[in-house]
């Protein structure tokens, strides 16, 4: 029974509320008109990540996000959006020095955002932030298994949770998260049987990217997915476009038409005359 796909606008109850029936869609979004076209194809969920660091600045990592940033790339989604659910993603070092700025920093995505929600990452280690975020009655989405800001202390982008003990760390993390009060859980990059068996544990909808089928909803990076990275393809990712040749042929046909004089036509220029009387557009 659909309860996501026929209702405007999403909200966290109803999201909850999906929690092991109809399969939660989530990519993220950073700009306006993206996010314009995923809210219309239906997605549930935009996440405004931090992968945006990667996906649109070049960066290796996700390290140099800063509030600004997130609250500007928010603000440019939220607009543009009439049905999805928007959750801002915050950044490195904005909620692991103190509750209160977490509780600030959390503030700014709703306040000057615009969006429903935030995400943070961690588990066990993050929950005075959340429950003081919870606490101002800001939504929030966990996230545990490979949790991309740690990059370094991990060595790298790695699957996380395949030995018992860290099996159990990511278990119980995912745990505390849901009893904390977090309305969903994101399990990045770990073996599917023990995404499954959070799945089954917890009572609030998991998110996977990389955790396999049995999640409760689905994430991935808008320009992997469009096939606007080139170089790094994580086994997890599915392509469903292939924009990169979309764009480097449109390219080349207006690089090909700008030399041969053929771009523009007579048609895309403006005829003379008294200016004053002629529309511009
Ligand atoms: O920033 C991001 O894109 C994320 C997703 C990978 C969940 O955190």
């Amino acid at each position: 029974m659909p309860v996501l796909s026929e209702t405007s606008p999403l909200t966290i109850p109803l999201l909850v509320a999906a929690k092991g029936g109809e399969k939660i869609a989530m990519l993220t979004a950073y700009d306006a008109p993206s996010a314009a076209l995923l809210d219309a194809a239906g997605v549930d969920v935009l996440l405004v990540g931090d992968s945006v660091e990667m996906a649109v600045y070049g960066e290796p990592n996700t390290l140099s996000a800063t509030m600004d940033s997130m609250v500007r790339h928010s603000r440019a989604v939220c607009r543009s959006v009439k049905r999805a659910l928007v959750v801002g993603d915050m950044p490195f070092l904005s909620y692991q020095t103190d509750t209160a700025r977490a509780v600030e920093n959390a503030g700014r995505f709703l306040a000057e955002g615009g969006c429903a929600a935030v995400k943070l990452e961690g588990g066990t280690r993050s929950l005075p932030a959340i429950e003081a975020i919870l606490a101002a009655d800001i939504p929030v989405m966990g996230h545990v298994g490979l949790t991309p800001q740690s990059f370094h202390k991990l060595g790298g982008f790695k699957v996380q949770g395949r030995e018992p003990e860290t099996a159990l760390q990511i278990r119980e993390d995912a745990k505390a998260l849901a009893a904390a009060g977090c309305f969903a859980v994101v399990l990045e990059c770990v073996p599917a049987p023990l995404a499954a068996e959070i799945t089954r544990e917890i009572a609030v909808p998991t998110i996977g990217i990389g955790a396999g089928a049995d999640c409760d909803g689905q994430v991935l990076v808008f320009h992997d997915v469009m096939g606007l990275t080139r170089d790094l393809r994580p086994r997890f990712v599915r392509r469903y476009a292939d924009l990169s040749s979309i764009i480097e042929e449109a390219a080349k046909a207006f690089t090909r038409d700008v030399k041969s004089g053929s771009f523009p036509s007579a048609e895309e220029s403006y005829a003379g005359g008294k200016p004053a009387l002629r529309r511009v557009l």
